[in-house]
């Protein structure tokens, strides 16, 4: 088996793990209002590459520590995902109603349920990370350091903060330090977070974690100017979602500032910088990630 072919099935398999979990994430005891329960597991289970629960998992490994204690987190950061791609496609965000090859969740649900399916699906993921120690064995400790920087990653200096920056910015970008900003933290700063977490559980050390926190920053903006690449040439039913949405969003995107050649030469140069930064550390089993990382770089959806 050749490596592209064996690490599509890892995440092939992976994936499959991860949406069976995901599937009995939301306790059926709770009362929850039929609605809301059905349109979080509505975008929850549309499918996606399921690529940062992914990355949860493979860092835990690559550290040398167990997989099945990090499912909880690789669980969490999906959610929190999934709901930052609810709000992405709301009127008055990007304006989609495809993702992930389905309506998008505000078309079925309507705006006020998806807005409430993201503030649960976000507020859920916090309840999974404590799952960690309750049932899986993790520390306290380690439990209080993922939550406390999933707090910043997703948050105002991290993910929403790269939001906020895409939305403010729409039109008006003209350095390529400030879309260099939004794609890090719109983007960059989850799959940070997922490496991150993922080596926390499997004891990674200091230095392990920083070469996880450059790998996964490299990763991030290559992955978001590969999306941006995509949303000029790919093609809608291999995406699951629309083309040319930043186009009529009048985005300004790596290809708009740089140009096509320039784009996909820097997500090489981005993704040969991601697999130094792991390499140059003592990580035992770094393999995977170095697989998944080119995988990621020839993807076309
Ligand atoms: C889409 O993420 C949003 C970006 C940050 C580019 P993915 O391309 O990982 O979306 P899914 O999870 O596969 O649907
Ligand atoms: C969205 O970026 C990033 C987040 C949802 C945090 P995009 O707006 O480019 O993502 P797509 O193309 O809609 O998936
Ligand atoms: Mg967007
Ligand atoms: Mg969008
Ligand atoms: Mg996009």
């Amino acid at each position: 088996m050749n490596a592209a072919s064996s690490i599509a099935q890892y995440i092939q398999e992976q994936s499959v793990r991860v949406e069976r979990e995901l599937e009995t994430s939301i306790p059926s005891t709770w009362s929850v209002p039929v609605a809301l329960r059905e349109s979080m597991m509505y975008s929850l289970m549309a499918g996606g590459k399921r690529l940062r629960p992914i990355l949860v998992l493979a860092a835990a490994e690559a550290v040398g520590g167990r997989e099945d204690a990090a499912m909880p987190v690789a669980l969490a950061i999906e959610m929190i995902h999934t709901y930052s791609l609810i709000h992405d496609d709301l009127p008055a965000m990007d304006n989609d109603d495809l993702r992930r090859g389905k309506p998008t969740n505000h078309k079925v649900y309507g705006e006020a349920m998806a807005i409430l399916a993201g503030d649960a699906l976000l507020t859920h993921a916090f309840f999974m990370i404590v799952q960690a120690a309750r049932s899986c064995g993790v520390s306290g400790d380690t439990v209080a350091d993922i939550v406390e920087e999933l707090s910043v990653l997703a948050g105002a200096p991290g993910m929403v903060g790269g939001q906020a920056a895409d939305m403010l910015g729409e039109q008006g970008v003209t350095k390529l330090e400030e879309l260099e900003y939004i794609h890090l933290h719109k983007t960059s700063d989850l799959i940070v977070f997922s490496l991150k977490a993922g080596g926390r559980i499997g004891g990674a050390s200091a230095s392990q974690l920083a070469a996880l926190e450059k790998f996964g920053t490299c990763l991030g903006l290559a992955f978001q100017i590969q999306d941006d690449i995509l949303d000029l040439v790919g093609e809608e039913q291999k995406l699951g979602k629309p083309v040319q949405s930043d186009v009529k969003q009048q985005k300004v995107t790596y290809p708009f500032f740089i140009g096509m050649e320039a784009s996909l030469a820097k997500v090489e140069q981005l993704t040969q910088e991601a697999r130094s930064a792991l390499l140059a550390a003592d990580i035992p089993q770094p393999e995977r990630l170095l697989a998944l990382a080119d995988f990621l770089m020839k993807r076309d959806h």
